[in-house]
This record gives C-alpha cells, sequence and structure tokens, in this order.
C-alpha cells in the first residue's frame, strides 16, 4: 500500500452506489467509467456488492462498499475480505452511517472488519460523522474521538477516513466550509493521537455540482466520498471535472 509522492498529492473521489442500479444499468455506467480519463484523481467506484466480480474499472481502483466482521465465520449472506480481494477489491468503505444506523454497526465490529482488512491489504474507508442531535447538543467533538478512538484501537495500518456529518448525507445541505475546515483540523488531531498520522481525510455529505465549488476551496480536505451525485455516470464525470 506504499505510495509515491504524486499519487499522495491526488485527491481521492469514492463513488459509493449504495444499493442502485440493475444489471442492465451498470453496463451503461461501466462505459463511462472506462473511458474516463483523469490523471489528476483518484477514483475509486464502489457499485453494489453483485457488481464487483464483473466491473471494468478502467483506471480507476475497485472499491467495496462493506465487508465481513470475521473471516472464519459461517455468515450467510455476508461477503469476506478474502473473497473481496479475489476479485480485485483494492478499497473498502466501513462504518457507513446508514449501517451504523439500520444495521446497529457498532465500532467494535468496524474496528474488526478494518483489522480483516488490512490482513488482506485492502484499504480500508472509515466512514465518521455526528447526528444532528449530537451536532445541535455541540456534541461533535466527543463523538468523533469516541468512534475514531474505538474504531481504531491499536491499528497503525493505513487507512482513509470519510468525514460524512449524518445530516448532510442525502438532505442537499452540507455544513459551512469554515465548519467544514474547523472539523476536519480536529480529526486529524484526533488521528494523530490515535497512531493515525499520515490518514487522507475525505469529506462526505451532499457533494454535488451544487456544492462543490465550495468544498474545493477547502485545502485540507484530501478528497470526496459521494453518494447521489455518483449514480448517474455523466453527473459524475461533470463533478470529476471540477475537481482539482
Ligand atoms: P450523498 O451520500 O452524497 O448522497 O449525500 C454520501 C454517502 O452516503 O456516503
Amino acid at each position: 500500500m506504499g505510495q509515491s509522492k504524486g499519487e499522495r498529492q491526488m485527491k481521492i473521489v469514492v463513488a459509493n452506489h449504495k444499493m442502485n442500479l440493475t444489471a442492465s444499468e451498470i453496463l451503461t455506467y461501466e462505459k463511462y467509467i472506462e473511458e474516463l480519463d483523469k490523471p489528476n484523481l483518484k477514483i475509486v467506484i464502489c457499485p453494489s456488492m453483485l457488481y464487483l466480480s464483473s466491473f471494468k474499472i478502467g483506471s480507476c481502483k475497485l472499491g467495496s462498499q462493506n465487508v465481513a466482521v470475521q473471516e472464519k465465520t459461517n455468515l450467510t449472506g455476508e461477503v469476506s475480505a478474502r473473497q473481496l480481494k479475489s476479485v480485485g477489491v483494492a478499497y473498502s468503505i466501513v462504518g457507513h452511517s446508514e449501517r451504523r444506523t439500520a444495521l446497529l454497526e457498532t465500532n467494535e465490529m468496524i474496528r474488526s472488519k478494518i483489522i480483516e482488512l488490512h490482513a488482506h491489504n485492502i484499504m480500508p474507508i472509515l466512514c465518521i460523522g455526528e447526528t444532528l442531535i449530537e451536532k445541535n447538543k455541540e456534541l461533535t467533538i466527543k463523538a468523533l474521538e469516541k468512534q475514531i478512538s474505538e474504531c481504531l484501537r491499536d491499528i497503525t495500518k493505513p487507512i482513509i477516513v470519510a468525514y460524512e456529518p449524518v445530516w448532510a448525507i442525502g438532505t442537499g445541505v452540507t455544513p459551512s466550509k469554515e465548519e467544514i475546515e474547523q472539523t476536519v483540523s480536529i480529526i486529524r488531531i484526533l488521528l494523530e493521537t490515535n497512531r493515525q498520522p499520515n490518514a487522507k481525510v475525505l469529506y462526505g455529505g451532499s457533494v454535488n455540482y451544487k456544492t462543490i465549488s465550495m468544498l474545493e476551496e477547502i485545502k485540507k480536505l484530501d478528497g470526496y466520498l459521494i453518494g447521489g451525485a455518483s449514480i448517474n455516470p455523466k453527473e459524475l464525470v461533470e463533478l470529476l471535472n471540477m475537481i482539482k
């Protein structure tokens, strides 16, 4: 997972399809992705698990949206890190707030997933973020500190962090530039104290053609995690053209 200097400065853009796109739609999508020529960006496409083994990524990287918590368990319906690696998955999202909320994933489970991914040389993309209730009670830092310290306990291999305020996901609303700058600075301090001083920090939550100009002004960001705006390939390409 070593990176050259040029690669280190490249912005990372992660496209999270969630449960979108049917078998025929993904073929159309693939055509756009195969033709993409964006040498300034590292683009990670995370389609539904269904398509991972056949997805033609061109110059992009392949990512999964999840991974099983353990290799050596019979767990019906799950996909292990070893299986993901065998089809070329290089990145995996873990700890997405939708899974934390709807499937009750805990920080301890997320930490186990990170360990599994590292064991198979897959780069974890750890999602963290505060809920609206936490934000309104001024508990953002406390929430982030808990997620970082518990998910990353004793983990020193490289990771990527995606800061995704839960209230900004799929809502069209984002924090202000100043709010993101301030929170990302705090996240970097928390990562340093948790033995992850070199972790890249992405922003996610309503990244689209309306919000990208403001986000691009934030020098502290290493890239973006994009949900809704990554599902239509034309829209994604337009968005990528706006990212330096
Ligand atoms: P969004 O989703 O871009 O649609 O807000 C981001 C995410 O859920 O990762």
